[in-house]
């Protein structure tokens, strides 16, 4: 959980291809948990990100919906900037408000 903006918001970290990336954890289709599984967010491959709600694709390195409802392919999952130094790793809130 991290408080962004008056609200606790639960976000999430990714390894993906050796690079650590991290979001808040609210599908741009329907702002809801992605994880029905906790803490499962990589479909079958680990290739996407997905949101098994409505089955919403997002790449992983970017957080842009790739494949899924028409009216949120393109969107970007809220990246939560992090930082690294001495071996922990810092996040901060989105730089951008919600659109939803
Ligand atoms: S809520 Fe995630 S795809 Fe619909």
């Amino acid at each position: 959980m991290m408080p962004i903006r008056g609200v606790d918001e639960e976000c999430f970290v990714i390894n993906y291809r050796g690079k650590l990336h991290a979001y808040v954890n609210r599908c741009r289709h329907i702002p809801m948990a992605m994880d029905w599984v906790d803490n499962q967010f990589f479909g079958e491959r680990g290739r996407y990100l997905v949101c098994p709600t409505h089955n919403a694709y997002y790449e992983p390195a970017t957080g842009e919906c790739v494949a899924g409802p028409p009216d949120t392919c393109g969107k970007f999952l809220y990246r939560v900037p992090l930082t690294i130094a001495d071996g922990i790793i810092y996040a901060s809130p989105p730089v951008e408000d919600f659109a939803d």
